[in-house]
């Protein structure tokens, strides 16, 4: 891991989360040093200079939620270590594997599955719980109970006897996933989760909220002032289920994933309006990437179908173009959703999440006018498809820079594997915890 010494981003808007301003950033060591106009730094031998004129200078953005080399449903995803973290970070672990590829820094839940009870989540600063189907909904009950730090939940939910009567009529077809998952249940699951969690005075965090009726729940409690958090993902907010309903079985398949997308073709504009007024949070993905002969698993049933897309690269520019771009939210919102909170809520703020004098040197210089239409052919990810193939957005990242070295720079890529650094989080964020403790004093 070689980072330069010295680097000075001239002539851009350094937007954070609650501001923006004209100025320069000088780094070093990999950390944030002085953030002001007109800087000079000295000597200027051995300086790298990055010229960010007409552009944003950014924090680097978060993914909170990935399955990067995750064994599931008979296979592996795609996409692993070192191409997920090369393009995008955040794994919900699975303690036995080797993350020692990373190209960036990465942080991990705990997931019930693969993590508990062998690592305890107090070390990790975050919980995965699930509310699956039937029996596994009391799992959620206990796990909610216990003392942990912010429980991460997610809902899915099928219904067992749908499945059984779609494919005794031969509905074996990706179209078959939508119909037996009931939007009406994803609510039920959050609303009970957010029940359970406000109780024992546990802040939560849902991920990937996938439909209307499960972002309501979240609005209502957030109303309530109950300390709860959603997450939509860049799928989500970028596309729909009718893909689902696709004449070619291969690009309906590719877009199988938990919940499902929402058949309803206005969900990714209502969600996006949440996200732009603090209803829902942070942008993470899911991203968890299946190939097309993965896929196949399931080609006469479609609950085989290896569940998980993709979302790693394009996060960022899709959020710009259906968040930014559209006029639902401003830049500092942007900022706030695609990073800063994330920082905030899981314990990394303001080292990460944030420019400013002894922030980790985490930058994106976006230009904002730049477009690019996405697709399979272009993406530096594993995977041979892309769920937002077509998709033209404005904001695009003209230079990435991971702890002070320069990884990205028009198009061209310069990581390792294995100099991706693991970030600890210590337990209990303020951000989520001060009125968490204040209320327990209280009462
Ligand atoms: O369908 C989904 N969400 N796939 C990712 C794996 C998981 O368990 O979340
Ligand atoms: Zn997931
Ligand atoms: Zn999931």
């Amino acid at each position: 891991w070689a980072a330069p010494q010295r680097l000075l981003i001239k002539g851009g808007r350094v937007v954070n989360d609650d501001q923006s301003v004209e100025a320069d950033v000088y780094v070093e060591e990999g950390v944030v040093q002085e953030v002001g106009p007109n800087l000079n730094p000295k000597p200027p031998s051995g300086l790298t200079v990055l010229d960010a004129t007409n552009k944003l200078v950014i924090p680097g953005g978060i993914d909170t939620h990935t399955h990067l080399q995750f064994p599931f449903m008979g296979t592996t995803s795609k996409d692993d270590f070192y191409t997920g973290t090369k393009v995008g970070v955040c794994d919900h672990i699975c303690p036995s594997s080797s993350k020692g590829n990373c190209a960036v820094s990465w942080f991990s839940h705990c997931n019930k599955q693969s993590g508990y009870p062998k690592v305890p989540a107090c070390y990790l600063g975050s919980f995965k719980g699930f509310a699956c189907c039937q029996k596994q909904m009391v799992l959620l009950q206990l796990e909610l109970y216990l003392p942990y730090n912010t429980c991460t939940c997610k809902v899915y939910l099928a219904d067992k006897e749908s499945i059984k009567k779609l494919l005794a009529m031969g509905i074996t077809g990706p179209e078959g996933h939508a119909l037996s998952h009931n939007e009406d249940v994803e609510a039920e699951a959050t609303h009970r989760a957010i029940a359970i969690a406000n109780t024992v005075n546990c802040p939560l965090y849902v991920v990937h909220v996938m439909s209307k009726s499960s972002a309501r729940m979240i609005t209502n409690a957030r109303n309530e002032g109950k300390v709860v958090y959603g997450e939509p993902i860049a799928a989500g907010l970028g596309i729909d289920g009718t893909n689902y309903w696709n004449e070619d079985w291969a690009h309906a398949a590719a877009h199988v994933m938990s919940p499902p997308l929402s058949p309803d073709p206005s969900t990714p504009d209502f969600l996006m309006n949440l996200l732009a007024n603090d209803d829902l949070s942070v942008v993470g993905t899911d991203n968890c990437t299946f190939d097309t002969c993965q896929k196949a698993l399931g080609k006469d049933d479609f609950t085989k179908i290896p569940n998980g897309l993709n979302g790693l690269e394009d996060r960022m520019s899709v959020v710009w173009e259906k968040g930014v771009y559209s006029g639902k939210m401003d830049e500092n919102r942007f900022v706030a959703v695609t990073s800063t909170n994330a920082a905030k809520i899981f314990n990394l703020y303001p080292k990460k999440g944030r420019i400013a004098v002894g922030s980790d040197a985490d930058i994106v210089i976006w230009d904002p006018e730049a477009t690019r239409t996405i697709s399979a052919k272009t993406h530096h990810q594993a995977n041979n498809f892309n769920v937002f193939e077509g998709m033209v957005c404005h904001g695009v990242p003209v230079a990435t820079i991971s702890r002070g070295k320069v990884v990205y720079h028009d198009g061209v890529f310069n990581v390792t594997a294995g100099q991706g650094k693991y970030v600890s989080r210590p337990p209990f964020p303020p951000y989520v915890y001060e009125r968490v403790k204040q209320r327990e004093e209280v009462n």
